[in-house]
């Protein structure tokens, strides 16, 4: 059944998570990660109940503090957070700054944001280190599960190579895997895989930015639906039973990106037609690397 924009999915652990997010990545500057609190509430205020931040955004104190403001209570509100990629050293530690920075006691979803574990040098530069390993990162992950501070655990931008990895020792299945999925990157092996394990995707970078919002495919279908390209887009992925983390710091499109228009089954199907494998938030470099890990480590 097609996802309608009220809708809630269910994951693994029997736990219900809302179809649609705001996303919390608010940009590099000190000003933008604390202006995320006052368009995070918008989107409260406007009807969202799941929003997606991570450590590497330095937003969590941003959305804790408009989780707060927005007057819901605690269980209302689907908060998920990710461990960065410098931190795979200190799960522990670094999850429990997480909730410090949130102002929680728990969260509803905790992921591992990318696989690779990468040291930081003076300059700013990522290097990748080989220990700890993800699967002992997931080690780590699976004790804040056991502890309930997670509702429920996983990960984001594995792959079919990198899942298989993890779940030969994992003893909890991950109950999601994010990864950019648009138009253009449709994912299908993947999202055939992760269902055969009960793994629930996540697109990031739901749309493809303007390069897919200006499709021609997606504009004329836009203006049969009397909608904008965006919509068309994330109603897209509803009616492939996808979740969705799109992120917008305007209370219009905030608004626009809940008021979804149903499309038909070929409308569907001419979009599914769109893809060619294209990355366009999270793309390797000319050599092939993308923090640090070649397409080949990471099973892309
Ligand atoms: N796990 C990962 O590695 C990973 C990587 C990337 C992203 N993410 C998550 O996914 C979230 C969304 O990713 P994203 O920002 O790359 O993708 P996106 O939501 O597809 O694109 C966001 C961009 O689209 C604009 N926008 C939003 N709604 C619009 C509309 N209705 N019409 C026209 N433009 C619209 C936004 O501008 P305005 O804000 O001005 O509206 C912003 O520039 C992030 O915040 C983060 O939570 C995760």
């Amino acid at each position: 059944m097609p996802f309608l924009p009220g809708d809630s999915a269910t994951l693994s652990t029997g736990i219900q998570i809302p179809v649609i997010a705001n996303g919390a990545y608010a940009g590099s500057t000190t000003q933008q990660k604390a202006e995320a609190k006052d368009w995070t509430l918008t989107a409260i205020k406007a009807g969202y109940r799941h929003i997606d931040t991570a450590s590497w955004y330095e937003t969590e104190k941003s959305v804790g503090l408009a989780v707060k403001e927005s007057g819901l209570k605690r269980e209302e509100v689907f908060i998920t957070t990710k461990l960065r990629p410098t931190d795979h050293s200190r799960v522990q530690e670094a999850f429990n700054e997480s909730l410090t920075n949130l102002g929680l006691d728990y969260v509803d979803l905790y992921l591992i944001h990318w696989p690779q574990c990468l040291d930081q040098d003076a300059d700013g530069k990522f290097k990748p280190v080989s220990s700890p390993t993800f699967v002992e990162v997931w080690a780590e992950i699976e004790k804040i599960f056991e502890q309930k501070k997670a509702r429920a655990i996983g990960v984001s931008n594995f792959s079919i190579k990198t899942l298989e990895i993890l779940l030969k020792t994992a003893k909890v299945v991950p109950a999601v895997n994010q990864v950019e999925l648009h138009p253009y990157l449709v994912q299908n092996e993947l999202r055939e895989y992760c269902k055969s394990k009960g793994i629930v995707i996540e697109a990031y970078t739901p749309s493809g930015y303007d390069k897919v919002r200006s499709d021609p495919v997606i504009v004329e279908i836009a203006q049969k639906h009397n909608a904008t390209p965006n919509q068309v887009i994330l109603a897209w992925h509803l009616a492939r039973e996808i979740v969705i983390v799109p992120k917008s710091a305007s209370e219009e499109r905030q608004k626009e990106n809940l008021n979804l228009p149903v499309l038909s089954h070929d409308e569907v199907k001419q979009i599914d037609t769109l893809d060619h494998g294209e990355r366009i938030s999270a793309k390797p470099n000319p050599d092939g690397i993308i923090l640090g890990w070649t397409v080949e480590e990471l099973g892309w």
